[in-house]
């Protein structure tokens, strides 16, 4: 195969849930070599589509978290710099201004314009991602941008197709909706997928006419701020996005708060969703979607492939060293194949190759930063010491970096901590089950319902079991599908709403009723 058409075909949620480790390896040496040591030019806040300091001057430290060497400080935004950003919108938001003017249509073309500039500096954007977060750079490049390409592109062709609906109400009456814009969103993103939760947030948002203010995460503000870079050259009015990097407590804090700010999205932690629900309901009942954690069932049935079945959990879990809100971190498997399932699981978590994220033959980078590799290393410690047994890992690397090796925890009880907790980090707890009707109650048996996965030949049990799982999500024989197309959200505490597809769209529409008198006679 060409270098060309490899790279072509390859995908990295298609190919890594079959984890065709070849077909990886030979797309790692097809892609443009990274730039290592990236000029980072966008270090600020961007507002009116201009680069400015914090209103107190203060900056922080971005961390290059697979040599813990500082990458450069960075404007710290708070709440002056939030009341700046709000004013920013409020006029660019104003009736009659060039965004309230623009055609729907135009909207979509700026949209696709930004896509474009995107994929021009794929490179460079795959290189920042991987830098500042420590993903394995030929994952940015592919999956990462990817997404996130596809996201605007989707979201572009729907700015002028959110269409309302005429209603026949009783009497002489026309009566239409109009699907408006809500105004000014805040949106508030970790640093799990810093360019694709951009994407997620941005795209709909701004497709539907409204206005965004946008807080990146402290550990990972680089690549947003590269991208409003874009936003502004592929032609947004200014006021239209700000991207304020800064930290939960203060900026975030102040945009769930804020009196002007319409509408907040967040995607984190389920603690910090409950402080940002809390916030909009004291303060002017802002509407509030919420993306937020999980312990998602990943069940395996004695039918399944079984080597199949060992890859695509191996995906489901380790993915993103780990870091993924949906990740399969609770594996049931039928008894009757339990000990092959964990034999395989376990040689195939030690054949993974952790190291430098520019190195393409390395799959699992380091952790976000050290809080994380922390909090991970303490469940893994509790789930030593409640008995689960450790088949392999357990330990950081002795070297700099906050890297974890790949760990894999067998018998598993439904009560321990690492089976209820989310633990964000690479440790995969297998449990075992005997019944369809024993693992059904056992994996909606968590506070979160955020994703689920069925590994099994038979149609019928993937859809009695799909059907009766309590999640926003069940994939079936493989893991992590994402599309711009299909959407994505949690039930129970794994948040409210739904980001995209036809549905994210309600998530930044308000629906407005007109009925107008019809005259019963006309000269
Ligand atoms: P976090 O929920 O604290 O951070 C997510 C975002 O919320 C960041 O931009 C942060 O600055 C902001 N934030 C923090 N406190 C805030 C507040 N009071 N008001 C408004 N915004 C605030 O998550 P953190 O501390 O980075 O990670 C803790 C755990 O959360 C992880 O170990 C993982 O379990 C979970 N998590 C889940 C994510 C998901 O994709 N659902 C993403 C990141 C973390
Ligand atoms: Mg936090």
């Amino acid at each position: 195969m060409s270098a060309a058409l490899i790279r072509k075909s390859f995908s990295v949620i298609k190919n890594l849930n079959k984890f065709n480790n070849n077909l990886r390896l030979a797309y790692a040496a097809t892609l443009p070599k990274p730039v290592e040591k990236p000029d980072v030019k966008y270090t600020k806040i961007f507002l009116n589509n201009e680069w400015v300091d914090s209103v107190c001057g203060k900056t922080f430290k971005t961390i290059n978290p697979a040599t813990e060497s500082v990458i450069c400080e960075v404007a710290e935004g708070d709440k002056a710099d939030v009341d700046r950003a709000v004013k920013a919108a409020r006029d660019a938001y104003k009736l009659g201004s060039p965004w309230r003017m623009m055609d729907a249509s135009e909207r979509g073309v700026l949209l696709n314009r930004l896509a474009d500039l995107i994929e021009r500096d794929r490179v460079l954007l795959a290189s920042l991602e991987s830098l500042d977060n420590g993903k394995p750079y030929s994952y940015a490049y592919n999956a990462d941008l990817d997404l996130s390409i596809k996201c605007y592109r989707y979201y572009a062709g729907y700015a002028n197709k959110n269409h309302g609906k005429t209603i026949p109400i009783n009497g002489e009456y026309f009566s239409y909706t109009r699907h408006e814009p809500i105004g000014i969103c805040g949106q508030i993103i970790p640093w799990n997928f810093p360019l694709l939760m951009q994407a997620w947030k941005l795209a709909p948002a701004l497709a539907m006419g409204n206005v965004v203010i946008l807080k990146t995460a402290e550990q990972t503000p680089l690549s947003a701020n590269y991208v409003a870079a874009l936003s502004a050259e592929a032609g947004f009015p200014p006021g239209v996005i700000s991207v304020i990097p800064g930290f939960g407590p203060t900026a975030g804090e102040a945009i769930a708060r804020h009196p002007h700010i319409h509408k907040v999205a967040f995607t984190g932690s389920t603690e910090v969703g409950k402080l940002v629900a809390q916030a909009a309901a004291q303060t002017n009942l802002k509407r509030v979607s919420l993306e937020l954690g999980g312990k998602s069932p990943n069940i395996v049935l004695a039918d399944a492939d079984l080597d199949e079945a060992v890859d695509t959990a191996n995906f489901g879990l380790f993915f993103n060293q780990g870091q993924c809100c949906c990740a399969g971190s609770r594996i049931f498997v039928e008894e009757n194949i339990y000990d092959q399932f964990v034999e395989k699981s376990v040689e195939k978590a030690k054949n993974m190759v952790v190291g430098d994220p520019f190195d393409g033959n390395v799959v699992q980078g380091p952790q976000v930063d050290e809080e994380q590799a922390n909090k991970i290393m303490q469940l893994i410690a509790s789930g030593k010491k409640d008995g689960a047994k450790l088949c392999t890992g357990g330990q950081r690397l002795h070297r700099k970096g906050y890297f974890i090796q790949p760990t894999v925890f067998a018998d598993v009880k439904d009560g321990m901590r690492i089976a209820r907790e989310e633990i964000f980090g690479p440790v995969m707890q297998i449990l075992k089950f005997k019944s369809l009707k024993e693992v059904i109650e056992r994996a909606n048996d968590s506070e979160y319902g955020l994703a689920a996965a069925v590994n099994t030949k038979d149609i019928e049990k993937a859809l009695y079991l799909a059907h009766r799982l309590e999640a926003g999500t069940v994939w079936v024989n493989c893991y992590d599908v994402f599309d711009a197309a299909a959407p994505f959200g949690g039930f129970k505490a794994s948040g409210h709403g739904r980001e995209l597809g036809e549905y994210g769209l309600e998530a930044y529409t308000e629906v407005k009723t007109v009925t107008i008198k019809v005259p019963s006679t006309c000269k």
